[in-house]
């Protein structure tokens, strides 16, 4: 012990991995992003062709996987049996199968000694949709990061539009609240506040004022 661990969760799109990101290299914590050890455990299941839905494929898989995450210039690679595939999970298809990888209690269990582990050795900011709850209950700092669906979907469709991609806010709104629906109404480990976590709302604000509102409240919580 002795060393901080800040808990961040919220909801996709609400720009938590930027802001933490960010906010962990201005602190000099690692940054852990635990959304992409799911995603990892996603693109595995993927590519070995099991269905989404079939929860006894993908509990069949876990023994062979060998996940590492590793850290180049302060940026966390994710390394799957060997490979880097930080870039590879960064996809639609992907981002699908690791919500639903992310309801198999036995991919949870896989991943919380993991998670956990990484606390214990240095100052960590971690974010995901459970580490206030589940995975770091005692974290000494634990913000819930949201903004209106309307806000992250307006991001989320801006981010889209810049990369080509031809799609409607519309379209964009209904992924983003049916991810949300499926992370909250999971049985395990759901998306919900903690009960000592500070809410932060960035629907109004800048990337630069929620990277601010992040860091003012690391500061109050660590120097009480
Ligand atoms: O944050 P993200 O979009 O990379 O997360 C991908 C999926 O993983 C998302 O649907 C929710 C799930 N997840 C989770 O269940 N628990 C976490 N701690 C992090 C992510």
């Amino acid at each position: 012990m002795g060393y901080i661990a800040v808990a961040i969760d919220g909801p996709s799109g609400a720009g938590k991995s930027t802001v933490a990101r960010a906010a962990a290299a201005r602190l000099g914590y690692v940054y852990v992003d635990t959304g992409a050890m799911y995603r990892a455990i996603g693109l595995a299941v993927c590519r070995r062709g099991i269905a989404e839905e079939d929860t006894a494929g993908i509990i069949a898989v876990l023994p062979e996987i060998r996940l590492a995450i590793t850290y180049q210039n302060g940026t966390q690679h994710v390394v799957l049996n060997g490979e880097d595939v930080s870039e590879a999970i960064r996809t639609p298809e992907i981002a699908r199968y690791a919500s639903k990888v992310s309801a198999v209690p036995a991919v949870r269990q896989f991943l919380l000694d993991v998670q956990r582990g990484m606390a214990e050795n240095g100052n960590i900011l971690m974010d995901g949709r459970d580490i206030g709850t589940v995975i770091l209950p005692q974290a000494q700092v634990k913000i819930f990061l949201t903004a209106s669906v309307e806000a992250r979907a307006e991001r989320r469709y801006l981010e889209l539009c810049e990369k080509g991609q031809a799609v409607t806010r519309e379209q964009v709104a209904a992924d983003i609240a049916e991810r949300d629906r499926q992370d909250m109404t999971r049985a395990i480990a759901p998306l919900r506040q903690a009960e000592d976590a500070v809410l932060l709302d960035t629907s109004a604000l800048t990337l630069e004022e929620s990277i601010q509102a992040v860091l003012r409240i690391i500061q109050e919580k660590t120097e009480e």
